[in-house]
């Protein structure tokens, strides 16, 4: 089993996508391991993408990302990273594959409605962000 941090954002949540959602998670097979609402403080967000802090849209991306609530989740499946990233599919909705989420709920590049740890390290850090050891017994 390999757990995952996954963010429904701030563009589905005002858009009412959460059950639709978190549906679809479920029927992939995910178990829900531990999920919260959160509303990130700009410096919430800048601390979470930090390793995007050099990129041209940094700042667009925390203003968006402290614009109103999220859900944070810890999924767990077999593979969960890989899998996670394959079920919300490329992170531009303009080139993501059919049947994916963000395919069928983002807006755009930036607000693309989920959000998915990207490797064993990065979920690693993106997990304790949000949730503490107590949190996912
Ligand atoms: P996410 O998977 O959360 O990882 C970083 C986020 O930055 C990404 O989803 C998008 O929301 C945003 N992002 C990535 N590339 C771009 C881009 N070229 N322009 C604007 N936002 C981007």
């Amino acid at each position: 089993m390999e757990r995952t941090l996954a963010i429904i954002k701030p563009d589905a949540v005002a858009r009412r996508l959460v059950g639709k959602i978190i549906g679809r998670i479920e029927e992939a097979g995910f178990r829900i391991r531990a999920m919260r609402r959160v509303n990130l403080s700009k410096g919430d967000a800048e601390g979470f993408y930090a390793v995007h802090r050099e990129r041209p849209f940094f700042a667009s991306l925390t203003d968006f990302m402290s614009s109103g609530p999220a859900i944070v989740m810890v999924l767990e499946a077999p593979d969960g990273i890989k899998k996670w990233r394959a079920l919300m599919g490329a992170t531009d909705p303009a080139v993501a594959d059919a049947g994916t989420l963000r395919k069928d709920f983002a807006e755009s590049i930036e607000r693309n409605a989920t959000h998915g740890s990207d490797a064993p390290d990065t979920a690693a850090y993106e997990i304790g962000y949000f949730f503490a050891g107590i949190d996912l017994t």
